[in-house]
């Protein structure tokens, strides 16, 4: 049988052509994608990178159920354009403890991977209730609800201990404390902060939705989105890597 007799064997026969090109992409797959596992140097180390605190986390929760990352990135990429726009390029490394990740795939509206900071609390708070209020021109949907919907964080606990088990860095006092932690972080000068602070260096901790009354999921949302981006200081990172 020559070779062509052979190749008739798979285009006469949809079932083995299918077979075929399965076996030839999954090799092709195996061949791109087995050695990042072995690779160190896939995520380089970054200091100043830690675990989301309870509360963070409970925001990133409300950030997926809602959708945002159907509009908005979290990825800088290495372009001028964005880096001039969004600030420094994203390392790999500031979404290590993203499960899943949220990089997105479209902008509809901005990159947030460094919004944290950019504005106020009011400001997210109030545009987050009524985009509009604050962009007369946003097509951004509004999300009142979040600001009269008390946080329910009763898994919080459970889905760090999960996270843990994937890799995520969360000691057990990190777990026992969740629910305290959340408290804590929802008020302006809780005397818990500097102990909070200890466990997730750089934590905010306030009022953030200006209801001290309770601690609602937008306290939670404002949280998560505050810290965006804040964690690493691109100035240290940018002076070591010249020096190298
Ligand atoms: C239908 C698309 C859409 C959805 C869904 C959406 N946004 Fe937006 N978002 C936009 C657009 C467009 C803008 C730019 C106009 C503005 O500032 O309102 C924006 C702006 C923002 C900004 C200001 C960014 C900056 O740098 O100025 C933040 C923060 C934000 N959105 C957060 C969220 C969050 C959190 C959610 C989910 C609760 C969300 N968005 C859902 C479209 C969307």
């Amino acid at each position: 049988m020559s070779v062509w007799a052979k190749h008739q064997v798979f285009e006469k026969n949809s079932i083995v052509l299918l077979v075929g090109i399965l076996v030839v992409v999954a090799i092709g797959g195996l061949v791109e994608i087995a050695p990042l596992f072995y690779l160190k140097s896939t995520i380089e180390k970054v200091e100043g990178m830690r675990p989301y605190t309870p509360l963070e986390l409970a925001g990133r929760n409300i950030y997926v159920r809602e959708g945002c990352y159907n509009c908005h990135s979290q990825m800088i990429r290495p372009l001028r354009d964005e880096v001039e726009r969004y600030g420094h390029y994203s390392l790999a490394a500031e979404s290590m403890y993203d499960r899943p990740f949220q990089w997105g795939s479209k902008r509809t509206g901005p990159d947030l991977a460094r919004v944290g900071g950019k504005y106020s609390d009011e400001w997210q708070t109030a545009h987050l209730i009524n985009p509009r209020a604050v962009v007369p021109a946003s097509i951004m949907p509004g999300y009142p609800f979040l600001a009269k919907t008390e946080l329910d964080a009763r898994s919080i606990a459970q889905e760090m201990k999960v996270q843990a088990m994937l890799g995520v860095p969360y000691t057990q006092e990190m777990i026992e404390k969740a629910s305290g932690d959340i408290a804590v972080q929802a008020t302006l000068d809780d005397p818990g902060a500097a102990d909070l602070a200890k466990r997730y260096p750089k934590a905010l901790a306030r009022d953030f939705d200006g209801n001290p009354g309770a601690v609602t999921e937008m306290d939670a949302l404002v949280a998560y989105l505050q810290m965006l981006g804040t964690l690493v200081d691109f100035k240290t990172y940018d002076r070591k890597a010249n020096i190298r």
